[in-house]
């Protein structure tokens, strides 16, 4: 039995200690050697990499989000210093022993703090991942981890998340000139209290990446998800040609649309299933942020004039929907569709 569980591990909430993992546990086995669960990899028909300041944008961003839901972004305007140090920060906390980050653990029904992934209860096998989530200010956590050394860690992601806001306020605006959507439907966008969260991911080195599985499969909830990362593992669903992966830019942001802006384009908008796998040799970071309306607004779906175009969803807040998919999770888009 190579798999001695942490002295702490409730088995329910938290990671399991990967560094006492030599082997992996039958827990956290998710294919057989001989599954094959890997697409091959066509680098010519992955995501495409769009320039922000390109005068054709606004198309090309049309084009990804209708045939993809998902894209890279350069020139997005936020310094490289800002993401290389908030991907720090988030490797010098993942890097604590067990014990000081389960300090800020996630309580059962809380929503922010240190924990496994969130999509957990709805799979039968355990992911390679540890999280920490960050939803306003990070600071009642990470004064339980650091409590004389909090300060840059909470700045510095307060920063990243003040640039991000701008850079998804941007893209939120592109995608709504795109769906001409009203002034009335749109006011939120820029407004303070508007729904975002920060995702701090962790996915250590695995010694048998192709038997285990990083973050499974789901889509986002948000209206637009903005991912930093320098290492490959995201993979995209396409529907007839299997799992694609994202190969990072370096000077990129990977933008990617959640169930939101599904719903508000009428279905004309993907939101990507997607996964990450594992690497034996490399651990891997990233940072998502996620942009929402607040809970109270009502997800009405673009109608225009035309026949064609009949509401595909029926209207919800954002607190109804985020509601549905906790309890049926990947059948929530089919519950609210007419
Ligand atoms: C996700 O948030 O679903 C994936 C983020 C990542 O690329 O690690
Ligand atoms: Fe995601």
């Amino acid at each position: 039995d190579a798999y001695k569980a942490h002295p702490l591990d409730l088995g329910d909430i938290i990671p399991i200690d990967f560094s006492s993992s030599p082997a992996i546990p039958d827990s956290h086995t998710w294919f057989q050697p001989n599954d094959d669960h890997f697409s091959s990899d066509d680098p010519a028909s992955s995501i495409p990499v769009i320039d922000l300041l390109d005068p054709k944008a606004k198309e090309l961003i049309s084009l990804a989000c209708e045939n993809w839901g998902a894209f890279q972004l350069t020139n997005h305007g936020i310094p490289l210093g800002v993401i290389q140090g908030a991907e720090e920060e988030a490797e010098r906390l993942f890097s604590l022993p067990t014990e000081q980050k389960l300090k800020a653990l996630r309580t059962p029904d809380g929503a922010a703090g240190y924990g496994r992934a969130r999509i957990s209860p709805f799979f039968p096998k355990g992911m390679w991942h540890e999280g920490f989530t960050i939803i306003g200010s990070a600071s009642h956590d990470v004064k339980k981890i650091w409590p004389d050394d909090h300060a840059r860690f909470c700045d510095i992601m307060e920063d990243y998340e003040k640039q991000m806001k701008v850079l998804a306020e941007r893209v939120t605006e592109m995608l709504f000139d795109l769906l001409n959507i009203s002034e009335e439907k749109r006011k939120w966008v820029g407004a303070n209290d508007t729904g975002t969260a920060l995702q701090l991911n962790f996915y250590p080195s695995c010694p048998e990446p192709n038997r285990t599985m990083g973050l499974a499969p789901h889509t986002d909830t948000s209206v637009i998800t903005v991912v930093q990362s320098q290492s490959t593992g995201l993979q995209i669903f396409k529907e007839g040609k299997g799992w694609i992966p994202v190969h990072p830019h370096p000077e990129a942001l990977i933008v990617h649309l959640g169930d939101l802006a599904h719903i508000m384009s009428n279905g004309s908008f993907c939101s990507p299933l997607h996964r990450v796998t594992l690497n034996e040799a490399c651990k891997r970071y990233s940072i998502a942020y996620f942009y929402s309306p607040p809970m109270d607004h009502v997800l009405s779906p673009l109608v225009t004039g035309d026949v064609d175009s009949a509401a595909q969803f029926r209207p919800v807040t954002v607190k109804e929907y985020i509601e549905i998919k906790a309890q049926h999770f990947g059948n929530s888009l089919s519950l609210i569709r007419i």
